[in-house]
């Protein structure tokens, strides 16, 4: 039986606060746990998780496989690219004969968006999105609102939190606006015209097109990737104009009045969104992020599993 509203997590949309809410109170406990000498946890003793990626991932493959080998799961790991899928087998044919290899639960990245909606009405395994396409990626949407919340030293509500860079092929902003709001944070996206979706605004985001601005309005700035692989046409001249016009570097960071917290879900590409003396600054959290994912993933784990002893 979950310890959430839900048995799947297929998105933030479909959460409640209060989830998100247990979901950090858990993360804080074991993250506690990961710090310890002995990092392991027999939480999902007899739980087998399958990692399905479709897509290529380095952090969050690594850091779902790590968060259940820290629980004591048993993990399978598949990769499309060296599967039958390639053969021209279906989505549910594949993880149905996984299943078949008695699998409780199912991490799963996959390039459409809605593939685990699907999978959710046709399997019996909880199912946990891993990212699908420009829809969700609603972990690293929570590990990133736990990471706020740990450099503020404060809860979310009130706060501006502005997503910078390619949000109308980012997954991580559709999460990351819903997440925020549902925590009660002023949400603003800046970027290009081009690449902010045109209705946007009707999800009550403020729009901004002016980076100077929107860094001193806000408490955080999360910077996004250009997502070059996701784009069939050009949405800016090049990416030396894009750095030029909406790139973060140092020297404007240390010309605004107060010190804004920098954050980016990886990969970064230095020089184009984010120049190195940023990513690499005291203001920066990206390798915090990374840490807190596995915090995050184990609590997320936890809380779907049917498990419901923890031994923390
Ligand atoms: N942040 C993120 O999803 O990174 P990966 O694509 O490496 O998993």
């Amino acid at each position: 039986m979950s310890l959430l509203s839900t048995k799947h997590l297929l998105g933030i949309k479909y959460i409640q606060a209060e989830d998100i809410k247990r979901i950090f109170d858990t993360a804080t406990e074991f993250k506690e746990v990961i710090n310890r000498p002995i990092k392991k946890v027999p939480s999902l003793r007899d739980v087998t998780v399958a990692n399905l990626f479709f897509e290529n991932s380095t952090r969050t493959r690594i850091s779902f496989e790590l968060a259940e080998k820290r629980l004591s799961a048993d993990v399978v790991n598949f990769s499309a690219a060296s599967s039958s899928v390639k053969k021209g087998e279906t989505l549910l044919d594949t993880v149905n004969n996984i299943l078949a290899m008695k699998v409780d639960m199912v991490v799963m990245r996959h390039p459409a968006p809605g593939a685990h909606f699907y999978l959710s009405q046709r399997i019996p395994a909880n199912i946990i999105n891993a990212g699908d396409g420009t829809h969700e990626h609603p972990t690293q949407a929570l590990l990133d609102a736990f990471s706020m919340r740990e450099a503020l030293n404060d809860e979310l509500a009130g706060k501006h939190i502005a997503i910078f860079g390619d949000i109308l092929h980012s997954r991580v902003a559709m999460s990351n606006i819903f997440c925020l709001q549902k925590l009660g944070a002023k949400v603003r996206v800046c970027g290009p015209p081009t690449l902010i979706p045109k209705h946007l605004h009707k999800l009550g985001v403020e729009v901004s097109h002016d980076l100077r601005s929107t860094l001193e309005w806000c408490d955080v700035a999360n910077v996004l990737r250009i997502q070059l692989e996701r784009q069939d046409i050009k949405y800016f001249p090049s990416l030396r104009e894009y750095h030029n016009v909406y790139g973060i570097n140092k020297q404007l960071l240390d010309s605004l009045d107060s010190e804004v917290v920098i954050m980016h879900p990886g990969p970064i590409n230095r020089g184009v969104e984010i120049s190195s003396d940023v990513a690499d600054s005291d203001q920066s959290i990206i390798l915090d992020q990374v840490e807190n994912g596995v915090a995050v993933r184990m609590a997320v784990l936890y809380l779907l599993s049917s498990k419901e002893e923890k031994d923390a």
